[in-house]
């Protein structure tokens, strides 16, 4: 079982982060060397500035505001509670001062921001079992859909257990540890490996992993692509 947790903790970490930035880059080169469009794709009338209105359409999402109200909220929702998730991830390597210039302890929103994940994916899972959406997804969706589910339940839990059942044997200090070590390419795994409650670390990391391998060579470039489609789309 060491082995096991180490093998997923430790070089199947740098291998997923290897391959995310290598894939990221090898997408973006791949679009960079095809032949420039020569149909015009700034449909829209030109309001200026044009990254001022490419971003108000990346970020508000006007177009399914008008078209389908619920599902921009979850959206919205979704996207604002990943940018948290970011910067909490950030705070368990280390406690930047930049980051507490509104205090809170780590991990930020006391469990709220994997709620608040956990809630919209549900409705985007359900969403399409139940609408014209059905027709248009392919296994991708589900299999993105799920496998992002599984990743924020299980870090949820790491993060409930802790601050909603006073569950104190799994530590901010244990994993800061961790993956400061992991940073600097010296990696110690002992202060998140000695507990009973490693196994859904494990799990976490496991499908994280998963999820950071597989994000180059899927929809979820859409985080990467979007600004700059926006921009084009806006001349
Ligand atoms: C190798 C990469 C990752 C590591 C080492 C990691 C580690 C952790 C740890 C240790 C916690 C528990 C914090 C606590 O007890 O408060 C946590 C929480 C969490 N993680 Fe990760 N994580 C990783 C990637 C991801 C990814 C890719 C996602 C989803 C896209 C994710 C979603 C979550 C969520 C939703 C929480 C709980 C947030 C909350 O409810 O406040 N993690 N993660």
């Amino acid at each position: 079982m060491d082995t096991l947790n180490y093998i997923i903790l430790v070089p199947m970490v740098y291998f997923s982060f290897a391959v995310f930035v290598a894939g990221v880059l090898y997408r973006i080169a791949a679009i960079l060397k095809k032949p420039s469009i020569t149909i015009p794709l700034n449909v829209y009338p030109q309001k200026k500035p044009a990254w001022l209105h490419a971003l108000a359409d990346t970020f508000l999402m006007p177009a399914v505001f008008k078209a389908k109200p619920v599902m921009w909220f979850f959206l919205i929702v979704f996207h604002a509670s990943i940018f948290l998730l970011i910067i909490g991830h950030i705070e368990l390597i280390h406690s930047f001062s930049i980051f507490q210039i509104i205090e809170h302890d780590i991990f930020l929103g006391r469990g709220f921001v994997g709620l608040t994940l956990f809630i919209s994916l549900l409705y985007f899972l359900f969403r399409r079992f139940s609408s014209n959406a059905r027709n248009l997804s392919v296994p991708e969706d589900y299999f993105l859909l799920i496998l992002l589910l599984l990743t924020i339940i299980l870090g949820s839990e790491l993060d409930w257990a802790r601050t909603w059942f006073g569950y104190q044997e799994m530590t901010v200090d244990g994993y800061q540890t961790y993956l400061k070590s992991m940073l600097l390419f010296k990696p110690d795994i002992s202060d998140v490996t000695y507990s009973g409650h490693t196994f859904m670390l494990v799990f976490h990391v496991f499908f994280a992993n998963l999820f950071i391998l597989f994000f180059p060579f899927s929809k979820m470039m859409h985080a990467i692509f979007t600004i700059p489609l926006n921009k084009i789309r806006r001349g």
